[in-house]
């Protein structure tokens, strides 16, 4: 009998293996599978605030300032990706957490300064803070868009 239940501990053992893969690759498929991932909602939210900035543009050429308030108040108060995500986001960025957060909050703080000037109604300090909000968005895309890119979407260029 020796032979046949030796047969038998290895047919189970063959049986457990796609199983045991099955479950390995399971885990380790979210990350795997990040590049060739759907679109980050992220991206989905900077879509929605590159066309709050066109808005701004807009209302500050027709004097709509109250449009222009409207709109820097919606960038301001952006929503935040999916807690999954933003965990494999913050994952990714690791020890420059605390600078991408930081850039997070100076376009918050320059949108909310922005509404401000609007809700003053000059032109001129709408501009001036439109130019600061601009730059405050500028200086995290040239830190974190082409990593971003290249890690999540599976793009060499940053750019599209
Ligand atoms: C804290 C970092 C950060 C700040 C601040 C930031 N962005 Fe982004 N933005 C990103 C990253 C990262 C991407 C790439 C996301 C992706 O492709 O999934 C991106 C991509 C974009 C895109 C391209 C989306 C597309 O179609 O692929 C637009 C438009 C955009 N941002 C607008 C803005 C505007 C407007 C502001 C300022 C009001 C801003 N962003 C501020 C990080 C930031």
């Amino acid at each position: 009998m020796q032979p046949s239940s030796n047969a038998m501990t290895s047919s189970r053992r063959w049986r457990a293996v796609p199983w045991a893969w099955l479950i390995a690759l399971g885990c380790a498929g979210q990350p795997l599978a990040s590049p060739a991932a759907e679109p980050l909602a992220l991206q989905g939210i900077m879509k929605e605030m590159g066309r709050g900035m066109q808005a701004i543009v807009d209302g500050t050429s027709r004097e709509d300032y109250a449009a222009v308030e409207k709109a820097a108040l919606a960038i301001a108060g952006h929503p935040q990706p999916p807690l999954g995500e933003k965990m494999r986001l913050m994952a990714f960025v690791g020890t420059d957490a605390p600078r991408y957060k930081a850039m997070d909050g100076a376009a918050h703080d320059s949108a909310t300064a922005l509404a401000k000037a609007a809700k003053g109604g000059n032109g001129e300090d709408v501009i001036a803070a439109f130019h600061r909000l601009q730059s405050s968005c500028l200086a995290c895309h040239q830190t974190f868009r082409k990593p971003f890119v290249e890690q999540f979407h599976g793009k060499a260029d940053g750019r599209r």
